[in-house]
Formats: structure tokens, sequence, C-alpha cells
């Protein structure tokens, strides 16, 4: 029998609950808590947007107080098919507004302030989020990724009225 000397056994068992802790940890959030890592919602070809949905970016209205909002990412705009140097979108408060993004030429973030929404709009990915604007105010999507020189001027606004 191999000698194991006293401290490394301990260390194996605080080793060993360690890592049972982390997998009950990750099998609870998963099945309790459903977290889940974020998937794409489908794939695309970004040389073909033109082709898709994607060719005319923008908000529809699906119903009172629900909407989609179709955006496409690129250096250094969030296209919401709206004409000026900033992209905005008016919506009344409580709207629902489901959100399909892409990205058309390098990968780009899309963070909704004062929401829980952080996505990656990866070209060839479609990126999916649904959220409720319950309060009236002023929201930017900022880019959170570094996508060039002018990825700090890469704003957008939901004004929500
Ligand atoms: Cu787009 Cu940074």
């Amino acid at each position: 029998m191999i000698h194991v000397d006293r401290y490394e056994r301990t260390w194996f068992v605080i080793v060993g609950m360690l890592m049972g802790s982390f997998v009950a940890a990750l099998v609870a959030t998963s099945l309790i808590y459903g977290i889940h890592v974020p998937s794409p919602a489908g794939r695309i070809d970004p040389t073909q947007l033109d082709n898709t949905e994607f060719a005319t970016p923008g908000l529809t209205q699906d119903g009172e107080k629900a909407y989609t909002l179709r955006v496409v990412a690129h250096m250094w705009k969030f296209d919401f098919g709206v004409k000026g140097s900033m992209p905005n979108i008016t919506i009344p408060a409580g709207s629902k507004v489901k959100i399909l993004a892409t990205a058309k030429d390098v990968t780009h973030g899309f963070y909704v302030e004062q929401h829980n929404v952080n996505m990656m709009l990866v070209p060839g990915q479609v990126s999916q989020v649904s959220l409720t604007f319950a309060k009236p105010g002023v929201y930017h999507i900022i880019c959170h990724e570094y996508c060039g020189p002018g990825h700090q001027a890469m704003i957008a606004v939901i004004n929500v009225q």
C-alpha cells in the first residue's frame, strides 16, 4: 500500500468536497433555476443580410405594447432603420420588446442601460432577447465590445414614454 501523508489526504478530501460543491452548484443553477449559457437564436450569412429579415431593420408593432426590434450592428452604428447620427426609437411604458440582432462585420456588444440585457452580436449569428420597459425614461444601448476606432460612439437610444 502506498503511503499517503495525513496532510495530503486532508487536501484530497477538501479538494474533492470543493469540486463536488461546484458540480452541485452547476446542476442546481441549470435544473432548479433554469440558467443556461446563452446560445444563438439562429445562424445567418453576414454577407447576405439584404436577403433576410435584417434587410429592413427597425421597429415593428406586433400588438398592444408588443414590439419587435431588428438591429444590425456594424462599424460603428446600431442600425434601427432610422436616419440621423443617433439611432433612436420611442415606445410607450410597459412595452415588451423582442430584440433580434446580428452583426455585419465584426463582433459588437449590446448592453441595455438599467435592464438585464448584455449580448454579444457575432457575425453569422442571430442574438435574441425579450425585455419589458416598465418605466418611462431614456435608455441607452451601448456597444461594450471593442470594435475599432469608432467604438466609443456606438450608442443608440430607446425613449420610453
Ligand atoms: Cu461596436 Cu464596439
